[in-house]
């Protein structure tokens, strides 16, 4: 079979076995597209099974995955959070501050963007040092306010993207103020310092690069992560098989 021939015949067999499937989308996927409170329309489900584990138009996870296959086969390309990892360890940051920032927007890679830090922290928590966790958590707050002593401005981006008026929610704000006087500030704070506003789609850097870091300060589940017992499981699951039924 050729190139072609391959492809088509993989769509085909795709196709066939979404035919075979109900597959109901969660409220949060159609949310402001759809009032939630009306009930979705449901596909004709004669003869057909709800989908209940792996999603055949998703790339398929590991038994046992790792945090690097959540980046392979959910979070990539991942350029910003590579790239942002990069720069920490070129500015000789500490290793706990290089995976924060390899970690800071998981979220937004690849399960749900508003209030991106803190569902990006809750997702690490269990697994990395209270620290990072906390830096992932605030940076999102910290991004909407310069600190003059690290040379961090507000985003030129941010006015682009939201316009020059856009004042944060008091709840950002209030966040803001309390990490202020945290004493782990400043490591939230580097965090937003090598987060890159304009990082380069032409640089490609490899996860390998922080094989090390993420072995030394991750703690991997043996049994997978999302199929271990912790208290962000299941949001790993979530991300692994988002459309399953219940
Ligand atoms: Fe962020
Ligand atoms: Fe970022």
């Amino acid at each position: 079979m050729t190139t072609l021939e391959r492809a088509e015949a993989a769509e085909h067999a795709l196709s066939q076995e979404l035919d075979r499937l109900v597959i109901v989308k969660s409220v949060i996927y159609t949310s402001g597209e759809r009032d939630p409170r009306v009930p979705a329309p449901r596909p004709p489900a004669e003869g057909r099974r709800h989908l209940m584990g792996h999603d055949p138009r998703l790339p398929r996870m590991p038994d046992r995955p790792t945090l690097f296959d959540f980046f392979r086969y959910r979070f990539a390309p991942a350029s910003h959070l590579l790239q942002s990892a990069r720069l920490a360890r070129k500015n000789g940051l500490d290793e706990k501050i290089v995976l924060a920032c390899l970690l800071h927007d998981i979220a937004i890679a690849g399960f749900i963007r508003g209030d991106h830090g803190y569902w990006a922290a809750q997702l690490v928590e269990p697994y990395v040092d209270e620290e990072v966790a906390w830096a992932i958590r605030y940076h999102q707050a910290l991004r909407f306010y310069p600190d003059e002593s690290v040379g961090y401005r507000y985003p030129d981006l941010y006015a682009t993207l939201f316009g020059p008026d856009y004042r944060p929610e008091p709840y950002i704000e209030r966040a803001y103020r309390y990490a202020r006087d945290h004493r782990w500030y400043m490591t939230a704070r580097l965090l937003t310092v090598n987060d890159l506003y304009a990082f380069d789609p032409d640089v490609q850097v490899e996860l390998e690069e922080f094989t090390d870091i993420v072995g030394r300060h991750f703690r991997q589940p043996e049994e997978g992560l999302g199929l271990d017992a912790s208290p962000s499981a299941h949001m790993w699951r979530t991300i692994m098989w988002p459309t399953r039924y219940l």
